[in-house]
């Protein structure tokens, strides 16, 4: 297996979770918001992101999983869901990456079924290319392109994790 040097560096990473917050805090200026991060993938990009959001906010998470090592099974298990009602809540849906759509638009469907005063998407990666579900975001870190990327919370095979810069990952022939 081979990790090749990084695709977003950490510093790159770091000014674009800001100028992400920066955004983020004044659409919601004068508002109270409710960050939903979508595990495991997201831990470390929703961790930064709420670290710069500069109005109120409350926090939870969804626990969600579609793939088997790099494949998606396009079944979406979710194995934990937000707390409590989210009727007057403005929520902001935080993900690591969009590659199929199918997991996030699944977790918007089940979000939307709850009625939230508004619903807006941020997703640290888009791999646009590999759409088939499209799924409407607000704010996207990167858009990246049809390469498997692990680190900075994204993995293979649960590995990876960890790293705080992004990755082009391949297998040894
Ligand atoms: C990854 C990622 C997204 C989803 C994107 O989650 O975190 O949630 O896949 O792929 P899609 O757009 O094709 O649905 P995964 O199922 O690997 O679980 P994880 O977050 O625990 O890594």
């Amino acid at each position: 297996m081979i990790v090749g040097k990084p695709l977003f560096t950490t510093h790159q990473i770091q000014n674009r979770v800001q100028e992400l917050a920066g955004r983020i805090s004044h659409d919601y200026a004068k508002k109270e918001l409710l960050v939903v991060g979508i595990l495991k993938g997201a831990f470390m990009f929703f961790s930064d992101l709420v670290r710069n959001i500069e109005v109120p906010l409350t926090l939870d998470f969804i626990i969600a999983s579609s793939y088997m090592k790099t494949q998606s099974t396009g079944e979406v298990k979710v194995f934990y869901d937000i707390r409590g009602d989210i009727s007057e809540s403005h929520v902001l849906l935080v993900e690591d990456i969009v590659d199929t759509g199918i997991t996030l638009n699944h977790i918007r469907e089940r979000v939307i079924a709850r009625g939230p005063k508004s619903l807006k998407i941020c997703s640290f990666l888009d791999k646009r290319e590999r759409r088939i579900v499209d799924v409407p975001m607000d704010y996207i870190g990167f858009e990246i392109p049809n390469e498997f990327v692990v680190g900075y919370g994204l993995d293979y095979e649960n590995r990876f994790r960890n790293l705080p810069y992004i990755s082009i990952f391949k297998k040894k022939a």
